[in-house]
């Protein structure tokens, strides 16, 4: 991460300010912009070998103090895994923890013995190797912990990264592709912290019910960085890591923005817009221009039409103070060069999963129980009326066929539901389908009594013991019920 001496000079400026006020005004934008180290593994032709160690460390986060910390080759989140379409890859994980973990590549087409999901726990000491070939598109896809009942916590202190695949179709667009340049990581994480510097995961009962949102959002492990642009086309890939926040994005200054990419990899047309909506999971590649020399803030600014929830949650939220407007990060376009890329109206054609093809329909009830169980522990989330049992298979799939699930939200406050091992369109959602939710997509915002339906063709792996999972992707949700298997056969 930054180099120590920087992060205390920067922390001297803060710290002669109280810190709440410092971190919460977020006018300060001194820290620099960190780039996650870029893993591309060792190569020979098309098989790619990458070592991964999750480890512990401590993080200079805060003025003065050091954070124990948890990520993958770094002391802090996950390094970015870098392959193309194509590849064989072989990835060893070896736990330095001394807590059992896993890591789960988060959007893969992939077997399901190489999910990295609750059935492929690593123990202390032990390594696991993930082996699959990439079969989908250009994309930008991460991975983090999936251990079950542990996923929030482990999530919440660094064990996320994303895993970015390339294809000659992208690479033909002449899109802003040169990583840490004008390529350029985004992974954004709201905490809070104790008196001590350690990061206080959940401290009440809201927190046990919404999901763990902090007062202090993280851009690639950085409170309010800078980043200096060199060039003035930049791309953005957004990866909303947080546990539980959902993020209203735009820029301080209004300026339009071009949505190219989703989930599931590039759009077929961008789309210019000016705010968008990032739920926990979800991951969109935006491309701006700086050409004018300014220094805009990439912020959240609540969006109360697009309520977080209903009326009752919301008014709670804003009540907590947990949906204030935040400023993430500024750019300083001051000294960007022009750049010679750009960004074309069409982009990619979709192989869309063909509604004729449709062989089977599912639903899936997202619910939660209120009183004592929500407060005292037991799993007060269910699909479908059941909490997760991991020795339940709750779906089976055939291999290769096309389904259409539809999502009902039965509960007061919105879910992100993702599901293992496919890529889905929405085909009907309150308001209309638009902005990145116009591709292939591994998340779905479902708010309130909202029913979302959406299509996708199963890849051919099969397995009939190990199983993929679906959940809510509020990781306390997740880690208290709110997730079912299926295998796909
Ligand atoms: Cu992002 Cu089941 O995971
Ligand atoms: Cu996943
Ligand atoms: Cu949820």
């Amino acid at each position: 991460m930054i180099s120590r001496r920087k992060f205390i000079q920067a922390g001297l400026i803060l710290a002669a300010l109280p810190k709440q006020m410092a971190l919460a005004s977020g006018r300060l934008f001194g820290n620099h912009f960190q780039v996650p180290k870029l893993e591309l593994g060792q190569r020979v032709g098309k098989q790619v070998s990458f070592d991964l160690t999750v480890q512990a460390g401590h993080s200079a986060i805060l003025p003065n103090q050091l954070t124990p910390t948890l990520g993958v080759n770094q002391s802090f989140l996950g390094v970015t895994l870098r392959a193309n379409k194509g590849d064989s890859v072989h990835i060893k994980v070896k736990n330095s923890l001394d807590k059992t973990t896993t890591l789960h590549w988060h959007g893969m087409k992939l077997p399901a013995t190489a999910d990295g999901g609750p059935h492929q726990s690593i123990h202390p000491n032990n390594t696991w190797l993930s082996e699959f070939d990439i079969i989908q598109d250009a994309s930008t896809l991460w991975y983090h912990s999936h251990q079950l009942h542990e996923t929030a916590e482990q999530v919440y202190h660094g064990l996320a990264g994303l895993f970015i695949i390339d294809d000659d179709k992208a690479k033909g667009l002449n899109l802003p592709i040169e990583y840490g340049v004008d390529d350029l990581p985004v992974i954004i994480q709201d905490k809070d912290f104790k008196q001590n510097g350690a990061f206080a995961y959940i401290t009440s009962m809201r927190d046990r019910m919404m999901g763990k949102k902090g007062q202090t959002v993280l851009v690639n492990g950085v409170i309010n960085p800078i980043l200096k642009a060199k060039k003035s086309l930049l791309r953005l890939r957004i990866l909303n890591a947080s546990n539980a926040k959902t993020y209203h994005l735009s820029f301080d200054d209004h300026r339009p923005f071009h949505i190219i990419g989703s989930d599931g990899g590039l759009l077929e047309q961008s789309q210019t817009t000016h705010e968008l909506r990032l739920s926990p999971a979800e991951r969109v590649e935006i491309v701006v221009d700086v050409a004018d020399g300014k220094t805009p803030i990439l912020r959240h600014k609540p969006n109360h039409n697009q309520a977080q929830g209903g009326g009752m949650m919301r008014m709670m939220g804003s009540m907590m103070g947990d949906d204030k407007q935040m400023n993430l990060l500024q750019i300083d376009a001051h000294q960007a060069v022009k750049s010679n890329r750009n960004i074309p109206k069409n982009l990619v054609k979709h192989d869309n999963p063909k509604p004729s093809e449709v062989v089977k329909e599912r639903k899936m009830i997202l619910a939660m129980k209120m009183g004592p169980m929500m407060m005292f522990g037991g799993n007060p989330f269910s699909i479908n009326g059941k909490a997760m049992d991991i020795n339940r298979i709750d779906e089976v799939i055939k291999a290769g066929s096309t389904e259409i699930w539809t999502i009902e939200n039965h509960s007061m406050m919105p879910h992100p539901f993702h599901i293992h091992d496919v890529q889905f369109k929405i085909i009907a959602r309150r308001g209309g389908v638009k902005g990145h939710e116009l591709g292939f997509k591994d998340v779905v915002y479902v708010r309130p009594s909202e029913t979302v339906k959406v299509v996708m063709k199963f890849p051919k792996f099969s397995d009939a013991k190990i199983p993929y999972m679906y959940h809510c992707h509020i990781l306390e949700h997740e880690d208290r019920g709110m997730m079912g298997q299926f295998t796909v056969v």
